[in-house]
């Protein structure tokens, strides 16, 4: 099927074409628009002309039109799951779960388009300050620039879409050029919803030159990005004066403590590690346990990684299936090579199928090996033995990212001592750092990025300060 643009409202034809492949079976799942810059310009002056109007929406308006969206994908649920599953090649056990997290974050979106809240500010406590009232508002920034990854095609688009249109701006979406077609059924149904024309508009296409115009437009007030440091880096430095959050990547840590029930954190340490086949930004990719517990640890966790079953993504019994590209398995598989060849050791895993990676668990690593200090995005590993839960601190800390961090820890000084040493955007006690639910804060420290998602703090990313000062004098 030949998909089109969904620009000022309407679906257009655009004038070139790229085919849509399945990262599992290869086949061809649609023709996709490769947007050029006339077309991406048309998408910037559709967003910038709707503004006024999205800026005039009342509260309620842009409250209920989110609750209809949010009621239109319960009711497509499984359509939209079938697709992330399609061209991500996400499992669809895992894809349900998405569009369940997806239909989530629209009505935190509707509740919080009725909650952006200013407040008053006592003038008088300076001297000079006297007989005056003054208040916040927050008002839209306007036009939004969103560039969204394809790991979760449809809520990580919510996470941009949702707070924007809370907020009373307009859009501008270049989804992963590897998952436009969620991203266009969340357009059909937004459309359906009622959103004014102009106020959304998608753009396919090629990432590096889409991206650049949209990040160098003087329409585009802000730009909400989740993708890869290098590329977040690069919008930072291009985006002048414009608002730009970046939630980035991360080589994820947890550390196992002494008196830990190895049985009651095992299986959950797989999941972090391997769900999506490890695409995912807080994948679980360094496990640091204490040496009284690390032989039974990895004994565990090696047999629970090779029990997943690998196959396609439709099949409900399906636990991993392939990586999203043919290059990301030759890279890992590079790096495996090259672990090995440094003295790593593979206790299961590290061959490929197909366009998947077996889940692959390393011991034996060090720091400076792409395993470890680089993010994998894969269904990559390492399981280290450490003395003490403070040298455990200094291991997670070693690295260019901080997102989130776990620690499994029965004594509440040391769960303290991680909540405060950790350098991270989320500490978890008592569990991975592959957690999120969608109003919670999420983002990073160091090369994991700068703002934080969550609908209540993208809102206030979204928006400008305004204050109000009334001379009674
Ligand atoms: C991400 O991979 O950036 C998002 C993870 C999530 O939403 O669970």
């Amino acid at each position: 099927m030949r998909r089109k643009l969904y620009l000022n409202g309407e679906w257009v034809s655009a004038k070139h074409y790229t085919e849509l492949r399945s990262p599992y079976t290869n086949g061809i799942l649609a023709e996709v628009p490769l947007a050029d810059k006339s077309e991406v310009d048309f998408a910037i002056q559709s967003a910038d002309q709707a503004r006024p109007i999205m800026a005039k929406m009342p509260a309620h308006q842009r409250a209920a039109i989110l609750d209809r969206l949010s009621a239109l994908l319960e009711q497509k649920a499984e359509e939209a799951a079938r697709l992330i599953a399609l061209e991500a090649a996400k499992p669809i056990s895992a894809a349900r779960g998405e569009i369940a997290r997806t239909i989530q974050t629209f009505k935190f979106a509707a509740e919080e388009a009725r909650r952006i809240y200013g407040e008053t500010i006592p003038l008088d406590a300076a001297p000079g300050g006297e007989g005056r009232l003054a208040y916040t508002v927050r008002e839209p920034l306007g036009v939004i620039g969103a560039i969204t990854p394809f790991n979760f095609p449809m809520n990580l688009v919510a996470h941009k879409l949702g707070p924007a249109i809370a907020a009373g701006n307009t859009i501008v979406l270049k989804p992963a050029s590897q998952t436009p077609l969620s991203a266009f059924f969340l357009a059909e149904l937004l459309d359906e919803a009622g959103l004014p024309a102009g106020a959304l508009n998608v753009v396919s296409g090629k990432g590096s030159e889409i991206g650049q115009m949209i990040v160098t437009d003087e329409r585009v007030k802000m730009v909400t990005f989740t993708g890869s440091p290098s590329v977040g880096k690069r919008i930072r430095e291009q985006a002048g004066l414009k608002s730009v959050t970046l939630e980035l990547g991360s080589n994820s840590a947890v550390i196992i403590d002494r008196a830990i029930d190895v049985d009651k954190v095992v299986d959950r340490c797989v999941v972090g590690a391997f769900s999506f086949q490890g695409q995912v930004c807080i994948a679980l990719q360094r496990i640091y346990v204490h040496e009284d517990l690390y032989d039974s640890f990895v004994e565990k966790f090696v047999e629970a990684a090779q029990r997943l079953k690998f196959g396609d993504p439709l099949d409900p019994e399906t636990a991993l299936s392939a990586l999203i590209t043919k290059a990301d398995v030759q890279r890992c598989m590079q790096w495996i090579e090259e672990a090995k060849a440094e003295g790593a050791q593979v206790a299961c895993g590290g061959t490929a199928k197909g366009q998947g990676l077996m889940p692959t668990v390393l011991l034996q690593t060090s720091p400076t090996m792409k395993v470890s200090c680089q993010e994998a995005f894969a269904p990559i590993v390492l399981i280290d033995k450490v003395q003490s839960v403070e040298e455990a601190f200094d291991r997670v800390n070693d690295s260019r990212y901080g997102l989130q961090a776990g620690i499994y820890t029965n004594d509440i000084h040391l769960a303290m001592e991680a909540a405060e040493q950790l350098q991270v955007g989320a500490v978890l006690i008592n569990d991975i750092p592959t957690f999120r639910v969608d109003q919670m804060p999420y983002g990073g420290v160091k090369e994991s990025g700068m703002g934080r998602e969550g609908i209540k703090y993208a809102l206030e990313e979204m928006t400008e300060l305004k204050l109000v000062i009334i001379n009674r004098n």
